[in-house]
């Protein structure tokens, strides 16, 4: 008899079968409030019926017209409502079918567009598991160990990761672009520097949002020596952070935006966008695949797009996102073992630490498992694994959310 692999690793023992709104059953009805939806992928709740109904007339209508051999309408729709809510310029977009292959894309066109080889990222941030998303991954060494070599011309820059410095952020924002210059002194000279990758929030890594500040001084930096900034927003985008894309709060314009997850309610498909003037330097052929731009998924994004506008999830996320963060941080004060509370919109954390300040993956663990036991389903990140995060469905609601907080407060109590 097959069994699964033991490389995938199990965040929790339940045996899904059923989903509907923020909620999963499992096999013998049991009812889980879930605050992971599927990694922030389900932004519009498990099973929206307006997505079913558009996956399901779109199954019955044409799967795959593959997108090299064929064009299909819901790619070409698609394509135009994306227009809609992609940063102004930014309207040329290429599809693919994960997060990673959406980062791989963009180092590629990165890299013809300018001529130039290597790729700056920030400690602790995550980009994916593929060859060449893993080289720009740091969010854990699991991931990029025991594979290498790893894809060369990558060089790894700090984060503005203030708690963890035991900084302001301020001083955070400041130490960190002066590592960056001093790397563009030592490491990689501008020219050589095709792109700059950056996570608004800094997910797998541990939820931390970069300081508008930091996203600034990366913009002045890439006009200034004519490298990429490249924001991938698999995880913040679509609403996630309380904005439609992460990096609205500072301003600041990118060159390539990379979305995925939240995109399409769980179908895969992911897209890259860049203006013209860089995308026109892309050598055609070299970029594509057999899935990319699938027409159910593509039915789906475009459902979920309109859910999102119908039932204003972006601003629900970040009305609830502030419930939830002043409830996570209420609960906080009486546990000493949560060192910071934070996060954008419905992309909010807990750090566990002990007395010393050292990151404390055991109870971060034991709490997350006690809250699956209790009925809230909620995931751990950062490097050290002592960060637990909340990323219900966008259309939560405030109901749900003081459930999830009594749960969790619960869940803490257990394992005292
Ligand atoms: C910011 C970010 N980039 C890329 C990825 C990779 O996406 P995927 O798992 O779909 O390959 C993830 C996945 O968690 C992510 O959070």
């Amino acid at each position: 008899m097959a069994e699964l692999s033991p490389v995938l690793k199990q965040a929790t023992p339940v045996i899904a079968a059923r989903g509907e709104g923020v909620h999963l059953f499992d096999e013998d009805g049991r009812r889980f409030l879930d605050f992971t939806a599927g990694i922030g992928v389900t932004s519009t709740g498990h099973c929206h019926p307006k997505v079913v109904a558009a996956a399901q007339e779109q199954v019955a209508t044409l799967i795959h017209g593959q997108y090299t051999t064929v064009m299909h309408r819901p790619l070409l729709r698609l394509t135009e409502r994306l227009g809609e809510v992609l940063p102004t310029g930014l309207d040329r977009l290429f599809y693919v079918n994960s997060g990673s292959e959406a980062v791989e894309a963009a180092l590629r066109l990165a890299r013809q567009a300018t001529g130039r080889q290597n790729a700056i990222v920030f400690q602790g941030s995550f980009h994916g598991r593929t060859m060449g998303a893993a080289s720009l991954t740091t969010s854990g060494t699991k991931i990029r160990a025991g594979i290498g070599p790893l894809v060369p011309g990558v060089v790894v820059t700090p984060f503005p990761y203030a708690y963890r410095l035991g900084m302001s952020e301020d001083e955070a924002v400041a130490y960190a672009l002066r590592e960056l210059d001093y790397q563009f002194a030592t490491v990689t000279s501008p020219k050589d520097t095709a792109a700059v990758f950056i996570e608004p929030v800094l997910g797998e890594g541990g939820y931390v949002p970069v300081p508008d500040a930091f996203l600034q001084g990366l913009r002045e930096r890439a006009d200034q020596h004519g490298f990429l900034l490249v924001v991938d927003e698999v995880q913040t985008g679509f609403g996630r952070t309380g904005t439609f894309w992460g990096h609205e709060p500072s301003g600041i314009r990118p060159d390539i935006v990379i979305t995925a997850k939240g995109l399409a309610s769980g179908f895969p498909i992911s897209a890259i966008a860049a203006p013209a003037a860089i995308m026109d330097k892309a050598w055609p052929g070299s970029q594509g695949g057999t899935y990319g731009g699938n027409a159910v998924a593509c039915a789906g994004a475009l459902a979920t797009l309109e859910v999102i506008q119908e039932e204003n999830l972006v601003e629900n996320s970040a009305r609830q996102g502030e419930r939830l963060h002043q409830g996570l941080a209420k609960i906080a004060e009486a546990h000493a073992a949560i060192g910071d509370v934070r996060g954008r919109g419905l992309m909010q954390a807990n750090e566990f630490v002990k007395a010393d300040g050292s990151p404390d993956a055991e109870t971060a663990q034991r709490a997350q498992q006690a809250a699956a036991q209790n009925g809230l389903l909620l995931l751990t990140c950062g490097p050290a694994g002592n960060v637990v995060r909340f990323i219900p469905p966008l259309i939560v609601n405030s109901d749900q959310v003081d459930t999830a907080l009594e749960l969790w407060s619960a869940s803490l109590g257990d394992i005292a």
